[in-house]
């Protein structure tokens, strides 16, 4: 086989065997094949898409290009949750330690920040000392003795993802099903799950900008899902507006402590104990979903689950008074404030702006070995709905960089749109998919 023929072949709208898709994803991982034609593979599979069988040969190879970890001996069934990526999406970070705090164990493999969304792995890396590429031993040692892990690939779990995931991130070919759907659930076969909660965004800020792709997606991860023989339960979530107030890393971190230690920041603490409430009841702690959302707001409440990601800090090399005293952490050089031309009610927040602008400030890549500034970002000072007057604070944001001011200044300030009407808030939990099917959630 040749690669430009397996190219060639996508490009015409053909539909690859087995081993072509082999042939390519393995020949990419060892080498043989270069940066620019899997650039080309994945710009073709952008534009011609894969179908079912297809993206489940993807997924599968993509699995076995590195280790499926056993977690047989840990006790009890084990969760995670994936999103499929956003801006200010640090859910991750606030519920995995509700839930291990429930009782129920959470491996979670994730990914770092991808195209104008961040990740969750740069987020836990802001942490001084945090380690995120544990060896397979040591994953299986952490969930153990806490309940709760919380790593990125290594070579040894999901290895090609991990490369093909650092190129689609900066050849604009993350938007597509087929490729999405692979990278997520090759990455969450291999972490050693019972069960899985899929957080599946759509709108502004999301790869999937149309709920009918949206609910694509979702269907066609929660199939891939339970044809592997996992208990799945996907979630079709609002991506309009960034999710909480903070956008960056630290800073997203910031927002999660403070969450854990009770602050309720409304549209994010929704989404994370409807998530969370899902994942215990697939854990087999509650009988509901709206038992296990009790169950996680009690956690919170006690402590426990704050309790729970200091653990986790400590576990996995973090200096914790960082996490303690959140004020101990270096401030960016620059501090900007973003105010309001006009009276009214702010009507809607461009997340994709917010983010674009998010990484002109350093907080993301933009080439494949670019290094993230923790300290960079933006925190919104206005949601959707609020009121705001002339010359109040819509944002601020932090940066090291002197020359993205001007720009990051305009664009974020255009991001907001104010309007003299009172806007109708998107519902936040659109669609829930599990074994009953496609629903409006309630
Ligand atoms: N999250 C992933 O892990 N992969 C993608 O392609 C998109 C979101």
């Amino acid at each position: 086989m040749l690669p430009q023929e397996i190219i060639r072949k996508k490009r015409d709208g053909g539909k690859l065997s087995k081993d072509e898709i082999s042939f390519f994803v393995n020949g990419y991982l060892d080498g043989r094949i270069p940066d620019y034609q899997m650039s080309a593979f994945l710009m073709a599979v952008y534009f011609r898409g894969m179908d079912f069988e297809e993206t489940t040969y993807l997924t599968e190879v993509m699995l076995n290009s590195g280790h499926i970890v056993d977690l047989s001996d840990v006790p009890g069934i084990k969760v995670d949750k994936h999103s499929t990526g956003g801006v200010g999406d640090k859910v991750s970070i606030i519920l995995a330690p509700i839930v291990a705090s429930a009782g129920v164990p959470v491996p979670m493999i994730s990914g770092r920040g991808l195209g104008h969304t961040g990740g969750t792995l740069d987020k836990l890396e802001s942490i001084p000392g945090f380690k995120t590429n544990l060896s397979i031993e040591e994953y299986k040692r952490v969930i153990s003795e806490i309940g709760l892990v919380m790593i990125g690939q290594t070579q040894e779990i999901a290895p090609a993802d991990k490369k093909i995931y650092a190129l689609r991130d900066v050849t604009a070919t993350v938007e597509s099903i087929p490729l999405i759907s692979a990278s997520i659930m090759s990455k969450k076969l291999a972490e050693g799950i019972d069960a899985l909660v899929l957080d599946v965004k759509t709108g502004r800020g999301a790869f999937m900008k149309e709920y009918e792709k949206s609910l694509e997606l979702a269907q066609t991860l929660f199939t891939i899902g339970k044809n592997f023989g996992k208990k799945v339960i996907a979630f079709i979530t609002d991506m309009n507006q960034p999710l909480g107030y903070a956008v960056g890393n630290w800073l997203e971190v910031v927002e999660s402590v403070q969450c854990l230690r009770g602050l309720d920041v409304p549209d994010l603490m929704y989404v994370t104990y409807v998530l969370a409430g899902a994942m215990i009841m697939l854990g087999g702690k509650a009988n509901s979903i709206e038992e296990g959302i009790k169950i996680a707001q009690k956690v919170v409440l006690s402590g426990e689950a704050y309790e729970k990601f200091l653990q986790l800090v400590e576990r996995q090399g973090g200096d914790v008074s960082y996490i303690e005293n959140l004020e101990k952490y270096p401030m960016s050089k620059h501090s900007i404030e973003v105010k309001s031309m006009f009276d009214g009610y702010v009507y809607e927040i461009d997340a994709l702006e917010v983010g674009i602008v998010s990484l002109i400030l350093g907080a993301g890549r933009t080439k494949v070995d670019d290094v993230i500034d923790p300290k960079a970002g933006i925190v919104l000072r206005k949601k959707v709905g609020d009121k705001v007057e002339v010359g109040e604070q819509l944002a601020v944001f932090y940066t090291d960089k002197d020359d993205v001011i001007k720009e990051a200044k305009e664009r974020l300030s255009k991001a907001f749109k104010i309007s003299s009407e009172k806007p109708q808030i998107p519902k936040l939990v659109k669609t829930i998919i599990d074994s009953e099917g496609v629903r409006e959630w309630k």
